[in-house]
């Protein structure tokens, strides 16, 4: 057994992906979740498919004395990797402060008790949506990061800095991975997304309406700068994502780093438009999708995909699924839970 992990927000959906990926490669996992977004059966699945049960802890990370009791009882804690956070944009818009609560509270009081209790590695799960609408593509690391477009994006550009500013006081070092849009499910589709009410993100909602949750997927906006009209994101798999955060870990436990703290691209470097994602999804399912083309929705950006020449050449990770193999895992999670219900 390797080192033990505490994995914040591990029941969720890139957290429980990243688990069954650190316990196949031999760490010791401890999960920490308040479930306010996830459920607890997820722990039963992440032990069915790597036949390890991680160790569960409920908790709200915003409470900060009951971090520090955590810490206190979990002494063989050698590294963090902090997922947890609230993450529905249109949610921050009408909630600022519940936002800025959640995910700075929670960071500043892991970054607490990780310097009380001299833990010193931390993985980030920061986005690309500190770059806003990029004026080069592919979007480099060193692209300025842009003012924020939601309370949401904007916790994820305050965080970046708290840890950057505590790296320069302590011990901590840190690896702040800029996920694109991860999608798609494990292949044993025993653990996958579980958006809670209607989706806002494009995969999920495809998925359902083809299950006959959805009656229609609208498209937002066709009249955008790009070939066939409609947005350009760089679709990542889930697990692929969440073997960047192994090897970030790993780089961080045998000191490779070059800073303390290191930014990385995790996208596999192909942007594909709304209408070549609802083309994967109708080939990989063999049926029509039920979509039509509305207008633009606010705050959307014409195009993003990542440089992921660093990722690939300085930590060593690279993307290795396709889009109709993301969009295939999908639509098998999504049966799989139409199983479950006795809806299929
Ligand atoms: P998720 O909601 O599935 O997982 C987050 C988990 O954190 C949930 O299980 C939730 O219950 C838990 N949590 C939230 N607040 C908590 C708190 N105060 N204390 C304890 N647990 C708490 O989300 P996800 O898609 O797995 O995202 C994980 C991380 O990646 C988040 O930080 C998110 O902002 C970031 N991210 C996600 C995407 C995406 O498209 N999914 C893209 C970029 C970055
Ligand atoms: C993708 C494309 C939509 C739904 C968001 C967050 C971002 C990051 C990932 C965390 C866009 C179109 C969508 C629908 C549609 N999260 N779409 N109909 O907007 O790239 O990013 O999730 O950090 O911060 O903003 O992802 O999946 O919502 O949209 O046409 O019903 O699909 O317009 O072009 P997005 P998304």
């Amino acid at each position: 057994m390797k080192e033990q992990i505490l994995v914040t927000g591990g029941t969720g959906y890139i957290g429980s992906h990243t688990v069954v990926e650190l316990q196949q490669q031999g760490y010791e996992v401890v999960i920490v979740d308040n479930l306010s977004n996830s459920r607890i059966e997820v722990v039963d699945q992440i032990a069915a498919i790597t036949g390890t049960r991680p160790a569960f802890v409920n908790l709200d990370l915003t409470d900060s004395e009951g971090v520090c009791t955590f810490f206190d009882n979990h002494p063989e804690v050698k590294a963090v990797i902090h997922f947890a956070a609230s993450k529905a944009v249109g949610e921050s818009v009408e909630k600022p402060l519940m936002y800025y609560h959640n995910n700075l509270f929670s960071l500043i009081n892991l970054l607490d008790q990780m310097h009380e209790h001299v833990v010193q590695h931390l993985v980030f799960s920061s986005s690309c949506t500190v770059y806003g609408q990029p004026e080069a593509l592919p979007v480099k690391e060193s692209a300025p990061v842009q003012k924020a477009m939601s309370p949401y994006g904007n916790t994820k550009q305050i965080a970046e800095e708290i840890i950057g500013d505590q790296a320069q006081v302590s011990m901590l070092h840190a690896v702040l991975l800029r996920y694109f849009n991860p999608i798609g499910a494990h292949a044993s589709a025993k653990i996958g997304e579980l958006p809670l009410g209607v989706p806002n993100n494009l995969v999920p909602y495809i998925t359902q309406t083809a299950i006959g949750l959805r009656a229609q997927l609208k498209v937002f906006g066709d009249d955008y700068p790009t070939p066939d009209g409609t947005p350009i994101r760089d679709y990542i798999h889930v697990s692929d994502l969440a073997k960047a955060h192994v090897t970030a870990l790993q780089r961080m436990l045998e000191k490779n780093q070059k800073e303390n703290v290191e930014i990385f691209n995790i996208g596999t470097g192909t942007g594909y438009s709304v209408l070549e994602v609802i083309g994967s999804f109708e080939r990989v399912s063999d049926q029509k999708l039920n979509y039509k083309i509305v207008g633009r929705r606010a705050g959307d950006i014409t195009a993003v995909w990542a440089d992921t020449q660093l990722a690939n050449e300085v930590l060593g990770w690279k993307a290795e699924k396709n889009l109709d193999e993301m969009m295939l895992s999908a639509w098998r999670w999504e049966l799989a839970l139409a199983k479950e219900k006795g809806n299929l």
